[in-house]
């Protein structure tokens, strides 16, 4: 079974393209470590990252990364478990923002992330929102 997290934050510092580069890194040297594969994103100062791996990996990462000063959480979502992995061959990808533009990303920002704390949706209805943007991700970003 594959545990998955998705979520939202805002750095606590600016950080530079090549800070970014190198955190995306280290994060996916760490994950093959571990056997957590997903991507990261960021736009100004926000973070979109999605992770997916073995219940115990994900747990714990999900305290580190809600622990980590370098930013802070604003929206996030522990999805239903599933049978395979949507990002497989992927540590952490570092997606450029705008690619995700181009495929419609906003479209999980506006729905879901700043839906979620209002309660528009049902946990069902959101994690089945984000499952079919994960899919696209997968489906049209090139390796
Ligand atoms: C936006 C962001 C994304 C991160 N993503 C990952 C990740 O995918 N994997 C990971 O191991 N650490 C990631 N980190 C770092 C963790 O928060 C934490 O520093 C790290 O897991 C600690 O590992 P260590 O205890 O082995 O030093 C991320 C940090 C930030 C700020």
């Amino acid at each position: 079974m594959i545990y998955s997290y998705i979520y939202s934050s805002k750095t606590n510092k600016a950080f530079t393209l090549e800070e970014l580069l190198v955190l995306q890194k280290e994060a996916a040297t760490k994950n093959k470590e571990h056997d957590v594969t997903g991507y990261l994103t960021f736009k100004n100062d926000i973070f979109f990252q999605y992770i997916e791996g073995p219940e115990k990996e994900i747990k714990q990462l999900i305290k580190n990364i809600e622990n980590d000063h370098r930013h802070g959480i604003s929206n996030s979502f522990i999805l239903p478990v599933r049978e395979e992995r949507v990002f497989g061959g992927w540590s952490m990808r570092y997606i450029d923002f705008n690619s995700l533009v181009e495929i419609g990303f906003h479209e999980l920002l506006e729905t879901v992330f700043f839906t979620i704390d209002n309660q528009l949706f049902s946990n069902q209805e959101v994690a089945k929102k984000i499952n079919r943007m994960l899919l696209k991700i997968a489906d049209n970003i090139n390796d």
